[in-house]
């Protein structure tokens, strides 16, 4: 059996809940509180999480706490059969705070420390901000630990961002120091004599900026600066988190991530989480056109949430109506709030909640999709969705803490994403790799397979077909695991722009794809970039593929040529190759190209390589098939993302689906 406990201790459920803020209506409490809970249970939820900005009604003057309201709160979830995810209240501070002490103010990379206001932006290295997050969340684990309410811990909210302050300077060379140790490791790691840009001090290293007016070409210098970032706020959460687990020690801590977030590595992140949890703010169309593409990012976004630590994961957040900070604010067609909750738990998701509970009357949120509106009943065409997602995850219970057990995986990987940002010379689009990795994964979507997102440290032995486009920077020993996941068998594709650069970003020698060029058999000898308007194409299999963008020039070693350039003074030369090695097998695609190639040449990969999508013989027509399995049954959950009837065949049996419908088939 392959299946997760339950999240929630003795709570083998779909958790289906909200983001509460009862302390905004403190005033009106009597008339508000017990009928919001009526709603809430009424509509199938079973938890809410609370206390998410709630310090300055906790702690409304230093030292003053105020718990009253919330025990109120978490005595009415018990009452009722309810959960709390319980938050830390750290990511918006009191003004006391910040006016007493200013050092938690986050300093901007152009070293202007921030007003006091917003939210997420404190200063990580702070001992004050530590220690008064630690003296909240002590008397908070104190007060609520043997409370049957207490279901699970959110730390935080939605951490990012960095900080320039004094404090971070000084914690950066700290960091540095233990990582190279001296000075001349870094001048070499860093190749500094570029423009003279050595140091001879460890006071001379400042964080990079963003524009002209600091450091921002040393790219060995900003790398380290993200690495050190993300470990800034893993000993954040840590110290966070400290008080929790001593206290709490069976209580589950998660922190919600953003899946569009790219500064920080989640990967190194998730390790501490115990789940991973994130919130999913989709801009649906309404048509097939529209909503096939926003429907893979989203798949994309599930599989990557999942793939941090292979395991099912929670859907924290997701509105059931308009997202006010999208740039248009459009309302869920009818069935699409269930479907995009359908979708969720499909990748592996063990909940489904939203933000927010009942709309805030004040600020910025005020329009923000909620379950309960300024209208306040249960008349809303909104609430009636919501209790139709609450109906259909009650019937849910078997697939709580089900698995992928994908066979494919994908891998995206922070760190290369961010050497591939500072790359100059082949793309100036930022967002290349992202976009281009989501381009493959597009195409395994749309042929069910079940794939899993890792990244370079990721074990690879479970899988037998890793796909890491555009692999430039080869960090640690994944070249040498690669070449043993071949060896024994695995088969491995990769394209242009691998193997260019070591963890430090400094370009391997003795040519490209450097420790991957054994595995690989072939030496990618240059790099051409096309305009907009140069196309080129791949011929392969008796077909002509365009190529464009990227065209690398490799020579096959010990590779076999599979398919060739069609012009320009490269034609004829490998545009994709077939190395063997051991038991397994390499490819090589030379050139960025679109779908059709990709479509065309996976699908003999996959064949090759014996991995099956969830249907089988059933072409993407909008429907999507993704399945959660406990090794024995799979739950088939099929998704139409058009606005239109479609039909499949799942097992021979032909089904309907009438528009944005989502049914679950077991087998
Ligand atoms: C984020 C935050 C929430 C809220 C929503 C609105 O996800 O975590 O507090 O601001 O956005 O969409
Ligand atoms: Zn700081």
């Amino acid at each position: 059996m392959k299946r997760y406990p339950p999240a929630i201790r003795a709570f083998p459920h779909m958790i289906h809940g909200a983001d509460y803020n009862p302390e905004q209506w403190l005033k009106w409490k009597d008339e508000i509180w017990q009928e919001d809970i009526r709603l809430a249970k009424q509509a199938g939820m079973n938890s809410l999480s609370v206390g998410i900005f709630a310090w300055s009604m906790l702690e409304p003057e230093e030292g003053e706490f105020h718990f009253e309201w919330l025990d109120e709160v978490m005595d009415l979830l018990a009452e009722n059969g309810m959960k709390a995810v319980l938050a830390t209240p750290t990511a918006a501070r009191p003004n006391w705070l910040a006016e007493k002490y200013p050092e938690v103010l986050r300093m901007n990379d152009q070293r202007v420390r921030n007003l006091f206001g917003g939210r997420h932006n404190h200063c990580m290295s702070s001992p004050a901000y530590r220690e008064k997050a630690r003296i909240i969340n002590t008397k908070l684990a104190e007060r609520y630990k043997d409370h049957p309410a207490l279901g699970m811990w959110h730390v935080s909210n939605e951490v990012s961002g960095d900080c320039h302050c004094p404090l971070c300077q000084q914690n950066f060379r700290l960091w540095l120091k233990e990582k190279y140790g001296s000075l001349d490791a870094i001048n070499e790691k860093w190749w500094t004599t570029f423009w003279s840009h050595r140091y001879t001090k460890w006071e001379q290293i400042e964080s990079p900026t963003r524009n002209w007016m600091g450091e921002r070409d040393v790219h060995g210098l900003r790398l380290d600066w993200l690495r050190f970032t993300t470990d800034q706020h893993i000993s954040f959460y840590r110290a966070e988190t400290a008080p929790l687990k001593e206290i709490t020690p069976d209580v589950p801590c998660t922190a919600n991530l953003m899946a569009d977030c790219e500064e920080l590595d989640y990967y190194a992140y998730a390790k501490e989480l115990d789940i991973v949890s994130w919130d999913n703010y989709p801009c649906w169309r309404g048509d097939e056109k529209g909503d096939v593409p926003i429907a893979i990012h989203a798949a994309f976004c599930h599989d990557l949430m999942y793939g941090l630590k292979r395991k099912p994961w929670f859907l924290m957040e997701s509105s059931p109506s308009c997202t006010n900070w999208q740039p248009v604010a459009k309302l869920h067609r009818p069935g699409n709030l269930l479907r995009q909750s359908m979708q969720a738990v499909a990748h592996g998701s063990d909940s489904v909640q939203y933000f927010q509970f009942r709309k805030s009357r004040g600020s910025s949120e005020k329009f923000h999709g909620a379950v309960v509106s300024h209208e306040g009943t249960e008349k809303t065409r909104v609430y009636k969705d919501v209790c139709s997602v609450g109906e259909t995850l009650k019937t849910l219970d078997d697939v709580v803490g089900t698995v992928k057990d994908g066979k494919a995986a994908l891998i995206f990987d922070y760190h290369n994403n961010w050497a591939l940002q500072d790359m100059r010379g082949a793309l100036q689009e930022r967002t290349a790799y992202r976009t281009e990795i989501e381009k493959h994964y597009a195409v395994l979507w749309k042929k069910h397979v079940p794939v899993e997102i890792i990244d370079q440290t990721c074990d690879l032995s479970t899988y037998k077909v890793v796909f890491a486009p555009m692999s430039y920077m080869l960090r640690g020993d994944f070249a040498k695991r690669v070449e043993a996941y071949v060896e024994q068998g695995g088969t491995f594709v990769t394209t242009y722009l691998t193997g260019y650069v070591d963890d430090t970003d400094l370009c391997f020698r003795h040519g490209f794809p450097g420790p991957l060029r054994k595995t690989l058999g072939i030496w990618a000898e240059e790099l051409d970039s096309l305009y907009p308007e140069d196309e080129n194409s791949i011929e392969w299999n008796g077909q002509s593929y365009r190529a464009h963008s990227l065209c690398e020039l490799v020579h096959p070693e010990t590779a076999k040529m599979l398919g060739q350039y069609g012009s320009d003074f490269y034609a004829g030369m490998a545009a994709l190759t077939e190395n063997v090695l051991g038991k397994g097998k390499a490819y090589y695609i030379a050139a960025r190209t679109d779908e059709d190639f990709l479509s065309d040449f996976y699908q003999t990969v996959l064949d090759e390589s014996g991995v099956s999508g969830v249907l089988k013989d059933q072409p993407f027509n909008g429907v999507s098939a993704q399945r959660r399995t406990d090794g024995e049954r799979e739950y088939v959950f099929l998704m139409n993302f058009a606005d239109t009837e479609k039909q499949i065949t799942v097992d021979g049996e032909s089904i309907t689906l009438s528009p944005r419908e989502v049914k679950l088939h077991t087998r």
